[in-house]
């Protein structure tokens, strides 16, 4: 606890007197109780340091905050990388080319950034898994899951609209046949689509819409969800293992902290060691007028585009909207669908199989999605995927 501080100007209230040590103390205060006086953030940090672990909390419980620090890096490097972008359709690839070649660490930063979306794809997907497994999004923090899964969507959308900033052939045409999905929506699917490309094609409206989705929008959306989600996983504390260990809780300081800062130190390194290693790609300017180009989405929706490839023609609203809707809805739904009193997969064997078959259909698609995406200069779609395009990227 901190030390109750005394200004010098404070009276002194009844018969006590100073001590020398209160007089120093109140005269020149350390830098913890000067601010503390003002601001009273020890009490919140205290708080947050004596956090009750039940007994079994480890590792698997390290990947929040690893999102967290992930996410936290990702605002760094894009405000960075906003300081030298210019989103126009002229000067958009000019700006990422002098970041990648004109500036010495820009093209580790630009690294950082993309590397730190894939990993932040990742590590929220194993964060999901994990919450899934544990059956921690049972009573009460049915919410806390809820919000969860807005955040996974602002992350995916996130990704969709930084994929086409750089504004070379392989964002025109991903963002070609990703914005095309919405037109394959009865009704208002293709109102939609003018309403999110800003007009027919994908033009410079769109850049710009993009743009300030994926710098004003979306990380409004994630500070306020994120703020709700740990707000929640404060309130309802940690869910202990499913089968409740001996023991009392551990505090969340020194344990717990020791093993994330072990975890976060491990997956800021790969990012760093990624973005050394395998520094991103900027291909050819956008040619709008190219036909022979085959659109490659980023890796996380490439099960989606798939599934999109084996639909007939007329059919791929299964593929653009019948399938993720009922994916998210589903996952919304999880709390209340997984009736099981409780949290042991043995006794959650309907939503576990479901769950895993869902799991699996994503990870079969992905995989095949990444093992028939033709290379980054193959620009000729029949000559190297062993799969056509579905027919709205060949429209
Ligand atoms: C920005 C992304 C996210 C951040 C920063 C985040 C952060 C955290 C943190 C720090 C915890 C406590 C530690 C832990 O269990 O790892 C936690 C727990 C939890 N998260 Fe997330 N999370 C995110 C995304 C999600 C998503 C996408 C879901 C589900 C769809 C989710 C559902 C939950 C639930 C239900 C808990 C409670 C777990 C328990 O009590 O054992 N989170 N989250």
């Amino acid at each position: 606890m901190p030390r109750e501080v005394l200004s010098p100007e404070e009276p002194v209230v009844g018969k006590h007197e100073r001590t020398d040590v209160e007089r120093l103390v109140a005269d020149r205060p350390s830098l913890r109780d000067w601010t503390d006086l003002r601001l009273g953030w020890w009490g919140f940090v205290r708080k947050n340091l004596d956090e009750p672990m039940p007994a079994g909390v480890g590792w698997w419980q390290t990947l929040g905050n690893l999102l967290m620090t992930l996410l936290a890096f990702q605002f760094v490097t894009g405000l960075a990388l906003a300081m030298f972008y210019s989103p126009g359709t002229e000067s958009a690839y000019l700006s990422v080319k002098h970041i990648n070649e004109g500036h010495p660490v820009g093209l580790f930063v630009r690294g950082l950034h993309v590397w730190g979306s894939t990993l932040i794809v990742c590590i929220t997907v194993a964060h999901v898994l994990r919450v899934f497994f544990w059956g921690s999004y049972k009573k009460p923090r049915e919410l806390t899951w809820l919000v969860g899964v807005l955040i996974f969507n602002v992350i995916l959308g996130f990704s969709f609209t930084g994929y086409l900033l750089p504004w070379d052939q392989k964002a025109y045409w991903a963002t070609t046949v990703g914005t095309r999905i919405a037109a394959t929506l009865p009704l208002i699917g293709h109102p939609l689509m003018v309403l999110i490309r800003g007009g027919e094609e994908v033009g410079a409206l769109t850049l710009t819409r993009f743009y300030a989705i994926h710098i004003m929008v979306l990380p409004a959306a994630l500070v306020a969800f994120t703020g709700l989600h740990l707000y929640l996983v404060r309130r309802h504390h940690i869910a202990g293992p499913v089968v409740a260990q001996k023991g009392p809780p551990v505090k969340f300081y020194p344990n717990q902290l020791f093993k994330d800062a072990i975890v976060v130190l491990l997956g800021v390194g790969i990012l760093a060691w990624m973005s050394l290693g395998m520094p991103p790609s900027l291909e050819a300017i956008a040619d709008p007028t190219g036909t022979d180009f085959a659109p490659r989405p980023e890796w996380y929706f490439l099960g989606m585009y798939e599934l999109l490839k084996i639909m007939p023609a007329g059919w791929e609203i299964i593929a653009t909207a019948v399938v993720p809707g009922l994916v998210t809805v589903g996952m919304i739904l999880v709390p209340w669908l997984d009736r099981a009193k409780s949290r042991h997969p043995a006794y959650r064997q309907w939503i576990m199989v479901s769950g895993m078959a869902v799991i699996l259909m994503i990870g079969v698609m992905t995989l095949k999605g990444i093992l028939e995406t033709p290379p980054p200069h193959g620009h000729h779609a029949s000559a190297t995927t062993s799969s056509a395009p579905p027919t709205i990227a060949r429209e």
